[in-house]
């Protein structure tokens, strides 16, 4: 397992250029493999291990993927197989995408039902009640989702749970009702940039979907969708890490390819804490020519601040003066990442769902662990800006979510290295191993 050596303290300098966004890929690709019938090339693919692992679920049931230099090649084939292993499945929750288009082409899936994760729970009722709604008849039996269908229908649903509109059951349900008969209207739908990515490369395929960017979605069904080509939307999450990235090292740099109406909330919040953000046409310069101030975060949906930049911001505010208040309303248990900051002397109190954070002066550096994506990348922030000499372990977790993050922030002056386990000692730029592409050639869009 590899881990990451940074030694911090340094400002970082320079232009960092953001990927394609994930959670935008994911989907995007299921569609591509399962709803379309012919092949697809996506452009702006990270180059990430969530990325390859959906390939491997998508290969199973039976398309063809071929990934290099950021373009994903997606062929479906007309005898796609209904069933997604639980071996694979539960390496990432994103495989239940794959539920709303299987039963919309096959009118039949059994997909391994996900289990929760290092960030809390993580319930599918929102996607069962709406495919359910379209006129699947869904049951759990011995772990998996067993679903069919006799043609699904289009119906009108309120999709809100006890924490707001679902990312996930959006994009299932939106990509089922593509194929269904009629029309599907999806209230309370979620409007992150990747749900709005995904609906304008369904409708880039043929699909008629009105309302994009708003919380009511209304579908028209078709009777096929083809393949296309798309580029997918730069990275928000990836983008508001290297913005904190600039702020907490005092830095000054220019994160290429930021997307501006993706960010306001980001933008919002690190504007009240007194960082300078310059906005040009291909992206934003970060610089902090003023005293910092304490900030109050709630994560909501969008428009909202996001939950997946919530670690990052805390750690921001661990060593911005004076006390602020972090709470945190989607995934409510999403504070593995205090128990490392205050190991690195932060000062963080977490009640409920809520952290109390002290701003202190300097962060030291420690060994640290990773424990899921954003909780690792706070860690890879905090290491950049602590005293001394921090060492992230299970770097894994942030190879799912982040490009050669080492690579990116390295080439604007971070001292970071990754290490194997054998002690190799990769430091930036260093010779590739094959299954790392690295001629990255990323779109605005
Ligand atoms: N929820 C339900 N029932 C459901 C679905 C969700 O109660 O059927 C709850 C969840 O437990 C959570 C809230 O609703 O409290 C929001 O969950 P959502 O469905 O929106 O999350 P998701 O689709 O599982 C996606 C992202 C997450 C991100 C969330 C929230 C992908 C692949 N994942 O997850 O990204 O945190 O939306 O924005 O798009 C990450 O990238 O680090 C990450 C975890």
């Amino acid at each position: 397992m590899d881990k990451f050596i940074i030694n911090g303290g340094v400002q970082l300098e320079g232009t960092i250029s953001v990927s394609g966004s994930k959670n935008a890929t994911l989907p995007i690709a299921v569609a591509a493999a399962i709803l379309a019938d012919s092949a697809s090339v996506i452009h702006n693919v990270p180059n990430l291990r969530d990325v390859e692992t959906l390939c491997a679920v998508l290969e199973v049931l039976g398309a063809t993927t071929k990934y290099k230099n950021s373009t994903l090649y997606i062929e479906p084939i007309s005898r796609l197989v209904h069933e997604a292993p639980y071996d694979l499945v539960r390496k990432m929750r994103a495989s239940i995408y794959v539920l709303g288009p299987l039963i919309a082409r096959l009118g039949r899936a059994k997909v391994s039902f996900p289990g929760g994760c290092a960030i809390g729970p993580r319930p599918i009722d929102l996607h069962i009640k709406g495919l359910e709604r379209l006129g699947a008849k869904i049951q759990i039996i011995g772990g998996y989702i067993v679903a069919e269908a006799d043609g699904l229908v289009g119906a009108e649903m309120l999709l809100r749970g006890q924490y707001g509109s679902s990312v996930g059951a959006t994009a299932n349900v939106m990509m089922a009702a593509t194929l269904a008969e009629g029309t599907t209207i999806i209230r309370s739908a979620a409007r992150e940039p990747h749900v709005s990515d995904l609906a304008r490369f369904l409708n880039a395929m043929g699909a008629n979907i009105e309302g994009i960017g708003t919380s009511v979605l209304k579908i028209h069904g078709v009777k096929q969708l083809r393949g296309t080509e798309y580029a997918v939307v730069s990275d928000d999450v990836e983008t508001g890490t290297f913005m904190v990235a600039g702020a907490i090292t005092k830095g000054d740099i220019f994160v290429k390819n930021a997307v501006p109406e993706n960010l306001t909330a980001i933008s919002e919040k690190l504007t009240e804490a007194g960082v300078q953000l310059d906005w040009e046409d291909d992206g934003v310069r970060v610089t902090t020519p003023r005293q910092l101030q304490a900030v109050d975060v709630r994560t909501d949906t969008f428009p909202g601040f996001p939950t997946d930049m919530q670690a990052q911001m805390m750690g921001f505010l661990s060593v911005t003066p004076g006390i602020s208040i972090i709470t945190e309303t989607i995934h409510t248990d999403r504070f593995i990442h205090v128990g490392e900051l205050n190991r690195m002397g932060a000062d963080i109190q977490v009640d409920q769902n809520s952290a109390v954070i002290r701003g202190v002066p300097r962060l030291n550096g420690a060994p640290v662990m990773a424990s899921d994506l954003r909780a690792g990348a706070v860690l890879v922030l905090a290491g950049m800006a602590a005293e001394g000499e921090t060492t992230v372990s299970r770097v894994y977790h942030i190879d799912r979510g982040y490009e050669s993050i080492e690579k990116k922030l390295a080439s604007i002056g971070a001292d970071i290295i990754r290490v194997n386990d054998y002690g190799d000692r990769r430091r930036f730029p260093y010779h590739e191993p094959q299954y790392l592409l690295v001629h990255h050639t990323p779109h605005r869009r």
